[in-house]
């Protein structure tokens, strides 16, 4: 709410700035009056241009929404697993950071500019999804949307929504499982500073990725290029990584990664040793910026999928003009 007192007091500003101008205006000394009309007027453009976007901003913000998907999950042992299978190895990165799926962690810090605070939620019964539907969690996922139907940014900007409707699912049986755990989070998670609305309502942030609205399905699992494509789908390594995988690009929101087509160079006990243990083959030890320690948690046979995956993607364009 802060904002809008933020946005109140602008537009004040800029009604001040007005009312100086027309003083100015009735000023006998010319020099006076032209240089105070000019002054009050160029700020009151600068201010009413930034309230402008603010409110643009704030506008954006309730503009995601996306349907809530009728499920009923089951909850069975094997589903269970499966969840926390992919929990470990992706949304732990941001929701584990304090305990298991306590949340709390703020994913604002992470980017290049502060833009406000984006604090993981509790995903423990201690968090508001105690209060939500199977439907409510399964559009959390797949689209970032809340229950309020508020736009979940950061959830917006993963690839959760990639995964099968059956992974999905398994998430929300694994996250159902666990026990109560950690503190609470501030409702909305999502809290902009004047900056990040400005910067919204100007359009300089992504508006997340597009809804979702068919079924998703995976390829069978098993350490092949097909199931290792699948998890590329969803794991964010193109967010950091580049499109083509080929290295980050100055400007985009994770942190810049190298070229992955280094990995042809290695062999496939090497790639999964470095993602274990966070040391490359050359001895380099990666930093914490790559979220090695959830990735490694696949099994070997998940590891080995990604592995093939990449070796038979295109090579990068410096290879290719070699
Ligand atoms: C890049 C960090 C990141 C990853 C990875 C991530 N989340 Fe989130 N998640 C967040 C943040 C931050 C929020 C708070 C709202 C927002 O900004 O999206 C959130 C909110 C949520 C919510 C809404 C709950 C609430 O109380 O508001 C659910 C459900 C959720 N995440 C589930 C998941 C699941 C399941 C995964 C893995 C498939 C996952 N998240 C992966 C950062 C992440
Ligand atoms: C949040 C950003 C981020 C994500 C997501 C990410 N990476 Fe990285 N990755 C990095 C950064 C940054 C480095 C460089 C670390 C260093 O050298 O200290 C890196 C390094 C690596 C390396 C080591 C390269 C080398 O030459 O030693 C491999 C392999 C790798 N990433 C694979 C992956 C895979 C596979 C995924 C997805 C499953 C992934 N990364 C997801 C940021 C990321």
């Amino acid at each position: 709410m802060s904002n809008i007192i933020w946005l109140m007091t602008l537009l004040a500003l800029t009604a001040v700035l007005v009312w100086s101008g027309t003083r100015a205006w009735r000023l006998k000394k010319s020099v006076l009056k032209w240089g105070g009309l000019g002054a009050t007027a160029l700020l009151a453009a600068a201010t009413f241009s930034v309230s402008v976007l603010v409110a643009s901003g704030l506008v954006k913000l309730h503009m995601r929404s996306a349907p809530v998907q009728n499920v009923k999950v089951a909850g069975t042992a094997e589903q269970i697993e499966r969840g926390r299978a992919i929990s470990d190895s992706f949304c732990g990165a941001c929701h584990s950071k304090t305990g298991t799926l306590t949340g709390g962690m703020d994913v604002g810090k992470e980017l290049p500019i502060y833009l406000g605070a984006f604090v993981s939620a509790n995903l423990t019964p201690t968090g508001r999804v105690s209060h939500w539907s199977d439907g409510d969690i399964f559009r959390a996922i797949r689209n970032g949307v809340d229950a309020d139907g508020h736009w979940l940014m950061m959830m917006s900007y993963t690839s959760a929504s990639r995964l099968s409707d059956e992974d999905t699912q398994a998430l929300i049986a694994y996250i159902r499982s666990r026990p109560p755990a950690g503190g609470e989070i501030a409702d909305p998670p999502d809290q902009l500073n004047l900056l990040g609305l400005a910067m919204l309502g100007a359009g300089l942030l992504p508006s997340g990725k597009p809804i979702v609205t068919g079924v998703n399905f995976a390829p069978p699992k098993g350490p092949t290029a097909r199931y290792g494509e699948y998890i590329l789908s969803y794991q964010d390594c193109r967010e950091c990584h580049g499109p083509q995988l080929t290295g980050g690009v100055p400007g985009q929101l994770g942190p810049i990664g190298p070229d992955l087509n280094i990995v042809k160079d290695w062999t496939r006990d090497a790639f999964v040793k470095t993602l274990r243990t966070g040391i490359d083959p050359g001895g380099h030890v990666l930093s914490e910026r790559m979220p090695w320690r959830p990735i490694g948690k696949m099994d070997d046979e998940d590891l080995t999928a990604v592995f093939e995956y990449l070796i038979h993607m295109p090579g990068s364009q410096t290879t290719a003009t070699n």
